[in-house]
């Protein structure tokens, strides 16, 4: 059973974001698989940090280009991006303290109700507002560098 198996809830209907989205949960997913059963802090340590550098990078690009258009939805979502990254940087800092975190019990269902929540609201409001002024991710984080 992966950590954070794919839910059409988790599908907003434009199939360029539904990709970059189940890649950035496949990753997740294969990413936690490499963990062995028992895994050292370290080891735990290190999947959080990566899974958060993926997740950041992920959002640092989605808020480069509402930026870039002036979206006028970009505090809320930004918001919403945030409370995710919150809540990796605690069980962040709970493992590091030592104390055990149930990634199975505690981090994939946060996940999943946080994409399944976002994905469906935020990302498709945006991702759609995006097709209707014809922008496309891609091509427009690369005519504004500096957004
Ligand atoms: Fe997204
Ligand atoms: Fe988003």
């Amino acid at each position: 059973m992966p950590l954070l198996p794919w839910s059409e809830k988790f599908e907003l209907g434009i199939p360029s974001v539904d990709h970059e989205h189940r890649e950035l949960v496949d990753l997740i997913n294969d990413l936690h698989d490499r963990l062995g059963r028992t895994p050292a802090k370290e080891e735990v340590m290190g999947f959080l940090e990566e899974i958060n550098a993926r997740i950041h990078a992920h959002f640092a690009l989605e808020e480069k280009v509402m930026r870039g258009m002036r979206y006028t939805e970009l505090d809320a979502h930004k918001h919403d991006h945030e409370e995710l990254l919150d809540g990796i940087h605690d069980i962040m800092d709970r493992t590091e303290a030592g104390d055990f975190v149930d990634l199975e019990a505690e981090l994939g269902p946060q996940l999943k109700a946080w994409f399944g929540n976002h994905f469906a609201t935020k990302d498709a409001r945006l991702h759609h507002f995006m097709e209707e002024q014809g922008i496309d991710e891609e091509s427009f984080v690369r005519e504004h560098p500096d957004a």
